[in-house]
């Protein structure tokens, strides 16, 4: 049984975001909620307009990709989700929407961190990483949409952003593979409300862009840390293959990945095929 969200702790006025536009239609930041994603998926029921941004700095629900949760300390992360109407996009472009919420997201957390610009790149398709002698994750990313194609489109783009905590602090299992916005900073603070104030803003530009039929195909494209390496693509059903990532197509969102031959032409690797890319390994 869901349980409300606490109250809203913070709202747009308290992060310095302007009263006065329409953007974001809504936002509010709680203390602790199911997840994120569900506050949102509420809001959508009740007619809120697009676009709205709820945060939390607790989740007791927390969801990941493929039926995985998603796991942060109080307080360590910007949890927060995006909500879209999105009528007005190509439900084949609906992918779109879930790249410029990363791409905000990396502009923003770089100039947080004071890191410099390219600094955060994407795991194919839009996870948020930083390689220094390993690659490791700093933000997930969870889309789910409903009536795409219909009048009552709608889309939900959640991202978790691991803020200022330490490796130590991570489950066993993925202290290894995460890293967070305060390592990347070398003790620099991170303020979490800033940074969620700054993603809106810069959000904001992108969602215009994109309205006006303008994508960043090329900021997308060069933040792709999978080009030109090889990579292991696991299927839904678990079988796995490793091939060379040689690009990433903006107009489908498509993976490319080379041909069977050194003639053939790149194949296209959609989102949706694939439950799993992992870095590494031999072609
Ligand atoms: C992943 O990498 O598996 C995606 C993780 C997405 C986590 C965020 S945190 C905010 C939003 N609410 C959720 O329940 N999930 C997303």
């Amino acid at each position: 049984m869901p349980r409300p969200p606490t109250r809203p702790s913070r709202e747009r006025a308290e992060l310095g975001l302007s009263v006065a536009t329409a953007f974001p239609s809504r936002l509010e930041w709680f203390e602790r909620v199911d997840s994120t994603n569900d506050v949102v998926a509420g809001w959508l029921r009740d007619g809120v307009p697009e676009v709205c941004v709820a945060a939390a700095d607790e989740q007791t629900a927390g969801r990941g990709r493929s039926g995985r949760t998603w796991t942060a300390p109080s307080g360590g992360a910007l949890l927060c989700s995006v909500g879209f109407r999105p009528t007005w996009l190509d439900p084949e472009r609906a992918w779109r929407l879930a790249a410029i919420v990363s791409l905000a997201m990396a502009d923003a957390a770089e100039s947080e961190a004071g890191l410099a610009p390219g600094t955060i790149r994407l795991k194919w398709p839009n996870d948020l990483v930083i390689e220094t002698e390993a690659v490791r994750k700093l933000a997930g990313v969870l889309g789910e949409t409903d009536g795409l194609g219909t009048p009552d489109a709608r889309a939900i783009i959640g991202i978790g952003v691991n803020g200022a905590w330490s490796r130590t602090d991570f489950p066993a299992e993925l202290a290894d593979s995460m890293t967070s916005l305060g390592e990347a900073a070398a003790g620099r603070p991170i303020d979490r409300y800033r940074l969620l104030a700054d993603f809106v803003r810069r959000l904001e530009a992108r969602v215009d862009a994109l309205r006006e039929g303008r994508f960043d195909a090329e900021g997308w494209s060069t933040r792709q840390l999978t080009n030109g390496r090889p990579v292991r693509l696991e299927q839904p059903d678990g079988r796995g293959q490793t091939v060379l990532a040689v690009g990433v197509e903006p107009e489908s969102g498509a993976l490319l990945v080379a041909g069977d031959s050194p003639e053939a032409p790149p194949r296209h690797v959609l989102v949706g095929e694939i439950r799993h890319l992992r870095l590494g390994g031999v072609v």
